[in-house]
């Protein structure tokens, strides 16, 4: 039986990449985001394999509809919830807008699609399905060592982190599996508007292939490229002050303050 895919943030970067990358294998797609245009377009690679769907995760009807779609059209085995966006804090002057805003998308919005998914994941795990019924959240490296700047989209990823985690314990009572991904930098519009040095930036067609292999396999926790990951939780394991004083030499707050990190 061939395993049924939803992939949500599908219409660039890593999502764009996945969509390729699987149409590899024996799926069937079906791939959101809310530029419609970009994946009618991936669609056309492979139109009786991949769907289209149209959705907005931060509006809570959008991702009813697009689920009883997908539950009226055959139902699905895995969910990857992929979606998310990147704003930067600044210390001086914290904006609460844009903190909302990105805690919206990467964490309501993927709680709203769990919401929405998990009845068609149980149904998939009531009839049998040879494919484990599995949701995947694509949270980030980012998590293992809070760096400068990233104060809105580091903590609504480790929320999704913990989110995760709490329902691994849930789920594997149910036959559902849970997983998370933790790219570092992966060349995608969203980096592209890092104005900093990324260090081990890698292309999205490998970050894909990663993810693809990783969930191939059984760990819980998918991380790459290992140079910056593992760099990442080495720095988590210093010592207390010896940590801070590592992560704050990242900081731009320390040049323009002139202070010396302690
Ligand atoms: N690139 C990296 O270095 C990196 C590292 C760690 C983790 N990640 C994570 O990887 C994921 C993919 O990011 P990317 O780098 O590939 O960036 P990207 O090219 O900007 O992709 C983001 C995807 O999310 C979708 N999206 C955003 N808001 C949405 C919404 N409200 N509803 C539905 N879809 C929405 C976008 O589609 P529409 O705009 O069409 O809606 C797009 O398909 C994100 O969760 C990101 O946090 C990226």
């Amino acid at each position: 039986m061939t395993e049924r895919i939803w992939i949500i943030g599908a219409s660039s970067g890593i999502g764009e990449a996945l969509v390729r990358e699987w149409l590899q294998h024996d799926v069937k797609l079906i791939i959101s985001a809310r530029r419609a245009s970009c994946l009618e377009q991936l669609a056309q690679l492979e139109p009786e394999k991949v769907i289209a769907l149209p959705m907005d995760i931060t509006e809570a009807k959008s991702v009813i509809d697009a689920a009883n779609e997908i539950g009226r059209s055959g139902g699905v085995d895995r969910i990857v919830i992929n979606a998310g966006t990147c704003e930067y804090l600044d210390a001086e002057d914290i904006d609460l807008k844009m903190v909302r805003r990105v805690m919206e998308t990467n964490f309501f919005g993927a709680v709203s699609v769990v919401k929405a998914g998990l009845p068609l994941l149980r149904q998939a795990a009531s009839v049998g399905s040879k494919h484990r019924p599995e949701l995947v959240f694509v949270s980030s490296s980012v998590t293992y060592q809070a760096l400068p700047r990233a104060g809105a989209y580091g903590a609504s990823k480790a929320a999704l982190r913990y989110f995760a985690e709490a329902l691994y314990c849930d789920l594997q009572h149910e036959g559902i599996s849970v997983r998370v991904v933790s790219p570092g930098f992966v060349r995608t519009p969203l980096t592209d508007l890092n104005d900093f040095p990324m260090p081990f930036l890698i292309e999205p067609d490998e970050a894909a292939r990663r993810i693809v292999s990783g969930l191939s396999g059984k760990r819980f926790d998918i991380h790459f490229p290992g140079r910056f990951t593992w760099w990442l939780k080495a720095i988590a394991m210093l010592p207390g002050r010896l940590r801070w004083r590592v992560a704050g030499r990242l900081s731009r707050h320390r040049e323009q303050s002139g202070q010396p990190v302690n």
